[in-house]
């Protein structure tokens, strides 16, 4: 799509080592805004580490980053999502004793005023009307916002977590703001699968730049505008998801299929 502009996110030449392990050698990966990318892989591919990069919950060994053309470099998820972007993590990272308002709009609670100015305390129904309103805009249905999250199955925790980064990253469509999913609908039925794919599309048409990992090849091809494929830490393909077919991204996942990008030494 939108190949003239500048992408939203770009990393090029990353490499990250844990110890001796080579997780991610060499990849370069962009997005663009409302461009959906698929980032696929076997397990212990690199994916999760390689959304973790751009997420600064960890640091490359070598590379660089640049959001909206300005080469950045993240400490921490703080510094990332300054720069307006937002992540879903594999191991899902929510507070069991809040309810799901509570969730959603966690770090950004509203505070009221006290009477001098200076009591503050959480409003509460205000919290819960901006999560709710939030959650209907983006066409999100879940339990009762009051629901403490530890009781919620596991399909309705990946969808708080989803709505939470989906309602950040929406406030952040002016500048296109960059949403990464890891895996969001391993733990989701038809219907609510069906649900976040709608919402990735509509988040999308709004100008945000999505990266999404999964193993699920139909929604992979369901909704990403292309395909990037890690094999072992290493982008093997990086193709548009209308000029490839079912075949080849299961050959270039196993490895059956060779890379797009000749490595220089034989195998
Ligand atoms: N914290 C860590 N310390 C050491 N090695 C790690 C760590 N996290 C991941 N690895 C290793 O890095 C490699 C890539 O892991 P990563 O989690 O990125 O894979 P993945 O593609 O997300 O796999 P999956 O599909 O199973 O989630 C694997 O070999 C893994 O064992
Ligand atoms: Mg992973």
């Amino acid at each position: 799509m939108t190949e003239k502009t500048t992408p939203a996110l770009d990393l090029s030449d990353i490499s990250l080592h844990y110890g001796f392990v080579r997780a991610l050698d060499g990849v370069d990966l962009h997005a663009h805004p409302g461009e959906i990318v698929a980032l696929l892989g076997d397990n212990g591919a690199g994916k999760s580490t390689l959304l973790k990069v751009m997420s600064g919950a960890h640091r490359a060994t070598m590379g660089t980053i640049r959001v909206h053309g300005e080469a950045v470099s993240f400490h921490t998820p703080s510094d990332a999502a300054a720069h307006g972007i937002q992540m879903v993590y594999q191991d899902l990272a929510l507070v069991d004793a809040f309810d799901i308002a509570t969730n959603i709009t966690l770090g950004e609670e509203p505070v009221v005023r006290g009477p001098f100015g200076w009591l503050g305390w959480l409003d509460r129904k205000r919290m819960r009307r901006d999560a709710e309103q939030e959650l209907a805009t983006l066409g999100v249905t879940t339990a009762p916002m009051t629901r403490p999250v530890e009781m919620l199955s596991g399909g309705q925790r990946q969808v708080v977590a989803l709505a939470r980064s989906a309602v950040r990253v929406t406030g952040e469509e002016e500048r296109g703001g960059i949403l990464l999913l890891d895996e969001p609908t391993a733990a989701l039925g038809y219907q609510q699968t069906r649900q976040v794919e709608d919402l990735i599309a509509r988040l999308a048409a709004r100008g945000i730049a999505v990266i999404i990992v999964t193993h699920d090849l139909p929604l992979c091809f369901a909704v990403a505008d292309r395909i990037v494929i890690l094999n072992r830490g290493r982008k093997v393909a990086d193709v548009r998801t209308r000029d490839t077919d079912n075949d080849s991204v299961v050959g270039w996942i196993t490895g059956s299929k060779p890379s797009q990008f000749a490595p220089t030494e034989p195998v």
